[in-house]
């Protein structure tokens, strides 16, 4: 009965949405009708599998087509080129309050709110954004992951089997690495397992949150996850001020109190869900799969092995000494291999709205006409997998960025653009680099199949980097 209700509920809406659908977009750009269905339009096939959809409709129309979900149109800007202009372009604004209130339960008081956000990007450039401000929160991650390790070896020990091999799923294997570590390093001691599960049951779905169900609807669908949801919304207020916790923690509170006249406390709360979700969500992932592609290429573990031995200290698992920024910045192979992976796997979709009517000048000589309201947007697997800049895209070449600034290579997009651009990802590729050294110094493995690619949820593809549809079997040990 309930179910029934549900879908036709779920029916009632659909319809109502299509009906209301006001399609003003410029008439001279195409929809693309491959894929595309009565009522939802593209909504399926965006669902099913985006990287197909946007990957055919470019073969028939180009880089410059439209889609449809429900009611809403999209103009697709595939080219890399014309994207940079859109980003650039201030008639053009990512929605963050939108995706916030969508995701994370955060109020529409952040609407407008240029005080709030400019006090936010000077935190970011202050702590994340630089090396100085990074320089504690690097260190404090790879004393934790020592730690990490080193408490996980002498369980070993007790045990008396510190050589035996020992079974994992490999994206189990980098949740386990990254996650208290990370967490610890940006934010203090906050007992971070308290809160794991919550963490792994909202992020296993936070791609349903995006889908425009009604409210009801979707608390109704998505109940678990709704209270895992609230659970990390209460999590926070109780570790406020943690043990080590790191004066980027401690400036984002008192810019958080700063701001306390407008921000309701429950907001405060779900703005750090956000973070930590932001700041783990697409990092636990870039581990799993840029140890993948590392340990099936003789060539690039022997290459960055060799590298981390030269220019990483051999500090023993109980030693003190640290790991700087500029010994990280000097293993130039694995910052490579992981942008490479991070090409192969970090295939967002970015999307903007028109905030008042504007035109813009394709690459190909035309010009289209944008109404205020209409949305815009670009996949970054148009060009992360087009030969047009990449040489044999769809190979792993651990080398292919050495020595190049990622930020600049043009078609290479994996964390945004504009304004908007990802704040964490300094830190992300510094711990992303210490954790694959760490792991790759202090033990050895053994993937029962690197053959066969493990295929991406195709659901989160477009949300930053998809993890595997499953986990895959390894066995590890620690090196003598
Ligand atoms: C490989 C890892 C990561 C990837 C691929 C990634 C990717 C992204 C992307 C695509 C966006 C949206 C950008 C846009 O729409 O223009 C974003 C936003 C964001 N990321 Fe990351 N990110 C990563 C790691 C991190 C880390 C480690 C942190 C924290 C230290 C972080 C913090 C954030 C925040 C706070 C935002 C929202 C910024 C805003 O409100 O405008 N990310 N990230």
């Amino acid at each position: 009965m309930l179910i029934a209700g549900l879908i036709l509920a779920g029916i009632i809406f659909l319809l109502i949405h299509f009906l209301r659908s006001d399609d003003t977009g410029d008439s001279s750009i195409p929809y693309a009708k491959c894929a595309s269905y009565p009522i939802v339009g593209h909504l399926f096939s965006f669902l099913r599998d985006r990287r197909k959809l946007f990957l055919e409709c470019s073969k028939q129309y180009g880089d410059c087509f439209r889609i449809r979900m429900f009611n809403q149109y999209f103009t697709m800007i595939l080219s890399h080129t014309d994207w940079t202009n859109v980003v650039r372009n201030s008639a053009f604004q990512f929605s963050a309050t939108d995706f916030a209130v969508q995701i994370f339960d955060i109020s529409r008081v952040f609407h407008g709110r240029s005080d709030y956000d400019a006090d936010t990007h000077r935190l970011y450039i202050q702590h994340l954004k630089n090396r100085e401000g990074l320089r504690p929160i690097v260190t404090q991650f790879v004393r934790q992951m020592r730690e990490l390790i080193k408490n996980d070896k002498t369980i070993l020990e007790k045990n008396g089997n510190t050589s035996e091999w020992i079974s994992s799923g490999l994206l189990e294997f980098s949740h386990h690495m990254l996650y208290q570590p990370s967490t610890v390093a940006l934010i203090g001691d906050t007992n971070p397992l308290d809160a794991e599960d919550d963490f792994r049951l909202f992020d296993t779905k936070f791609h349903y949150f995006l889908i425009p169900f009604p409210r009801w609807m979707a608390s109704l669908l998505l109940s678990r996850e709704f209270q895992a949801r609230s659970r990390l919304n209460e999590f926070w207020p109780k570790t406020l001020d943690p043990p080590g916790s790191s004066q980027f923690h401690r400036d984002r509170l008192e810019m958080f109190s700063n701001h306390s006249q407008w921000m309701p406390d429950k907001d405060k709360a779900a703005l750090q869900t956000a973070f930590f979700w932001a700041s783990l969500g697409n990092t636990i992932p870039a581990v799993f799969w840029s140890l993948f592609y590392i340990l099936r290429d003789p060539k690039a573990i022997s290459t960055i092995t060799e590298e981390i031995n030269t220019h990483l200290p051999a500090v023993p698992l109980d030693g003190d000494e640290d790991w700087t920024p500029e010994q990280l910045d000097a293993c130039v192979y694995l910052e490579s291999a992981i942008n490479e992976t991070i090409r192969l796997v970090g295939t967002i979709f970015m999307t903007r709205k028109c905030i008042r009517d504007a035109q813009l000048i394709l690459q190909d000589g035309r010009t289209v006409q944008f109404k205020e309201g209409e949305n815009l947007a670009w996949f970054a697997g148009a060009s992360h997998y087009s030969e047009k800049f990449f040489v044999k895209p769809n190979e792993f070449h651990f080398d292919r960025f050495l020595n190049k600034k990622a930020d600049s290579v043009p078609g290479f997009m994996p964390f945004g653009g504009g304004k908007s651009i990802c704040p964490g990802r300094f830190f992300a590729k510094f711990e992303i680099k210490a954790c694959l050294a760490m792991l790759l110094r202090y033990m050895e493995y053994q993937i029962q199949d690197t053959q066969t690619i493990p295929t991406q949820m195709k659901a989160r593809i477009g949300f930053g980097i998809a993890p595997p549809t499953k986990d895959i079997p390894i066995i590890y040990r620690y090196k003598s």
